[in-house]
Order: structure tokens, then C-alpha cells, then sequence
């Protein structure tokens, strides 16, 4: 391999280097990498230390793409019993295409990040309608794909196909920023294509699966955001920030913005025959087609709030509704949002309620077949326990 094209390659992207104008003998690092003994010494520390992952038994398309979906901003030990279960109810691509949506948000509440299940189903059925149920193994296929972007496209095409692409996701630019000494600030998102370029350059050809996800590996286990453990490290003799002592100043990762507080207040409603209110979000936006309780945002004193919300949801329900008790308060945090709610139980008559469109009584045994956000998953228990 060429390492003076890698340093060539690389100089040529990065735009700075320790916040320094960059200078050829700044990126020392990059001409003096054994690209070989590199590749070598991280496989074999994978194939030794490899963690025992269910997505690792087989290198099936569908399932490491449904396991990298599921990866994303989601803990590996979060993911396990979803990936399992998701997989027992859609075993392969033509059962996950043909599902109904709300069997698919159902199997994935709790993980959040709900765009990435309708996102994934709408692809697998593309690839079932236009490629037979089989997964595209080139990057333009790949990539047209919804919700495959290029970290996705690059782990299936490695991890199944074993085509040497990167997969490069926040955790692989933490693992190159130290080891390259690379200076960029990896919440930009230019910056990932320096990373990329780099990857390119030192990918084994070889085993560009076991590469990549050895990447991954030494990023969870290893070279872990706050406390790196450099001397258990198998590539710590690449490794530009050991060498330098700048393991913990990196990587440069500005702050993202803080999240924005929206008060709310909540209800459960029940019908004379003990059934509760429930009803379907709109088709985009946060938490799109999730079902949920009557709430609006509200920001008014506890006495107005319960006479705003009879009055807004016995007009909006067309019923009667009596709000007789607060059954208290709860918080959840989102990546970009908190939700501060207000719970209230109470009763409506359901006269023409149940004739709206998206709005539905079901029983507390129903409940269970509709997928809700956690923040309404918690309501329900408080208001159960309240009731206990
Ligand atoms: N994080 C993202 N992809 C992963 C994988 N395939 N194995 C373990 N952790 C991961």
C-alpha cells in the first residue's frame, strides 16, 4: 500500500490540524503508518476479543442491515432483545415488506428514533419489489435506498458483502481522530469525508468486513470517549495521540445545542365502559403515526390548565369530558427536546368521539397491540399505580 498517497489524500482534505494552518511536516503521523502491520494487528485483536453479538452469526444482508439501524444511537446491549425479536416476527425481507406499519412501530417502541423503522420498512420493500428480496451490494443501489446513508451503506456492503467501503459513524471518527491526529471538529458534518478518506487508504482488502467492524469494536471497547484504554490497545504503536499524549483532548467535538423545554398536559380518558381514549400522531413529523393520550402544550397554573383541557378536549372529542384528578408530573428527555407533562385522569362520553378519524376506545388489555412513545408508556403505569 502507498503510504505517501494516504498522506497525500489526507493533507489534502484536512483543513486543520492541532487549529493550525497545515504544513506538510505537520501530519507526521500519516507518512509513517504501517498500513499493513496496522490492518493485521486490529483484525487479530478482533478475531481474539470480538464481543459474541447476535447480527455476528451470520452475515446476512437483511440482518446487518436491520442490526446497523438499530445501532444507530442505540446501545448494543438495548438493541440485543429488539434485534432478536424483530427477527423472529420478520425473519426475512418479504415478511418485513409485507407488515403492516403499525406491527413495525409496535416491535421497535421503546428505541426510539421512530423514522429509522418506517424508513427501514419502506426500503425493504423496495428491495423486495425491485430487486427480489435481495439486498443491492453496490453503493449507488445501496445508497438509494431510504434511510441508508453512507455509514449504513458501507457497513452492509463490508459486514455482508465483504466490499472494502467505509462505515465511518462518530465512533470510528473518535478511533482516527487519535490515531491519525486528525483536528476537525467531528459534529461538522464535512467532516466525515476526511475520515472516509482515510479509511479508504488503510482498509484491508482482504477482510473488509472483520476491518470495519474491528473499528467498531476497538471504539466500544477500547478507545472509549472519556477513558481510553491506550495500553490494552492493540494499535496503540499507530497511534499518533498515545504517542503525543493527546488521547483525551480528542476528538474535537463541539457541543450541540441544548434542548428545548415544551410543557404539556395529558389525560387518560375513559368512556363509561372503562375504555380509554387513544388516538394516532400525524403521519410526519416527531414520533409520526406512534399512538398516543389527548394532550396539548400548555404552559397556564394548574386550576386554569384543567379548564383549558376539558374545555379543548370536549370540543375537539365532541363529548363531555370531566377531568377529576392530577395524577402528577413527568419529564422525558428527547435528543433535541425535553417534554415536561402534566397527567390528569378523567371521563368523556365516547357519543361521537369514536367516529373520528385516527381516534379509537380500546380496552387496557387492547392497549398493548398499539405502539407508544415511552413518555406515554410511563403515563400509563402512573396512572395505574395511582389507581392500585
Ligand atoms: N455499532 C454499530 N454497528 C455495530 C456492530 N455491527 N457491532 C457492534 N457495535 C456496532
Amino acid at each position: 500500500m502507498n503510504t505517501y498517497l494516504l498522506y497525500s489524500q489526507i493533507y489534502v482534505s484536512l483543513t486543520s490540524w492541532r487549529g493550525k494552518n497545515l504544513d506538510k511536516q505537520d501530519v507526521q503521523p500519516l507518512e509513517t503508518i504501517d498500513i499493513e502491520q496496522f490492518q493485521t494487528d486490529l483484525i487479530s485483536w478482533f478475531q481474539k476479543e470480538q464481543r459474541e453479538l447476535p447480527w455476528r452469526k451470520d452475515k446476512d444482508p437483511y440482518k446487518v442491515w436491520v442490526s446497523e439501524i438499530m445501532l444507530q444511537q442505540t446501545r448494543v446491549d438495548t438493541v440485543i432483545p429488539y434485534f432478536h425479536r424483530f427477527l423472529e416476527l420478520f425473519p426475512e425481507v418479504k415478511d418485513l415488506a409485507q407488515a403492516e406499519e403499525d406491527q413495525v412501530l409496535k416491535a421497535w417502541e421503546g428505541l426510539g428514533y421512530y423514522s429509522r423503522a418506517r424508513n427501514l420498512q419502506s426500503a425493504v420493500k423496495e428491495v423486495y419489489e425491485k430487486y427480489g428480496g435481495i439486498v443491492p451490494n453496490t453503493p449507488k443501489e445501496i445508497s438509494s435506498l431510504k434511510g441508508v446513508g453512507p455509514y449504513t451503506a458501507g457497513a452492509i456492503l463490508s459486514i455482508a458483502y465483504g466490499i472494502p467501503e467505509p462505515a465511518v459513524d462518530g465512533n470510528v471518527m473518535r478511533v482516527f481522530s487519535r490515531i491519525l491526529s486528525i483536528w476537525d471538529d467531528i459534529a461538522k458534518p464535512s467532516t466525515r469525508k476526511v475520515f472516509e478518506t482515510a479509511v479508504r487508504e488503510l482498509i484491508s482488502h482482504d477482510n473488509p468486513s472483520d476491518f470495519n467492524q474491528a473499528l467498531m469494536e476497538l471504539g466500544a471497547l477500547i478507545c472509549t470517549p472519556t477513558s481510553p484504554s491506550c495500553l490494552l490497545c492493540p494499535v496503540r504503536d499507530h497511534c499518533a495521540a498515545f504517542h503525543e499524549g493527546t488521547q483525551h483532548e480528542l476528538p474535537i467535538k463541539t457541543k450541540n445545542k441544548k434542548q428545548k423545554h415544551v410543557k404539556m398536559a395529558a389525560a387518560i380518558l375513559v368512556n363509561d365502559k372503562g375504555e380509554i381514549l387513544i388516538q394516532k400522531r400525524p403521519s410526519k413529523g416527531l414520533l409520526a403515526n406512534l399512538w398516543e393520550f389527548p394532550n396539548i402544550e400548555s404552559t397556564i397554573s394548574y386550576v386554569d390548565e384543567k379548564a383549558l383541557l376539558e374545555d379543548r378536549f370536549a370540543s375537539h372529542y365532541s363529548g363531555n369530558v370531566h377531568l377529576n384528578r392530577s395524577i402528577g408530573q413527568l419529564e422525558h428527555v428527547f435528543s433535541h427536546l425535553i417534554w415536561n407533562i402534566n397527567i390528569y385522569a378523567g371521563t368523556i362520553d365516547d357519543v361521537s368521539a369514536s367516529e373520528l378519524q385516527n381516534v379509537k376506545f380500546v380496552s387496557i388489555e387492547e392497549l398493548d397491540q398499539y405502539a407508544f412513545p415511552v413518555p406515554y408508556q410511563k403515563m400509563f403505569r402512573m396512572y395505574q399505580l395511582e389507581k392500585e
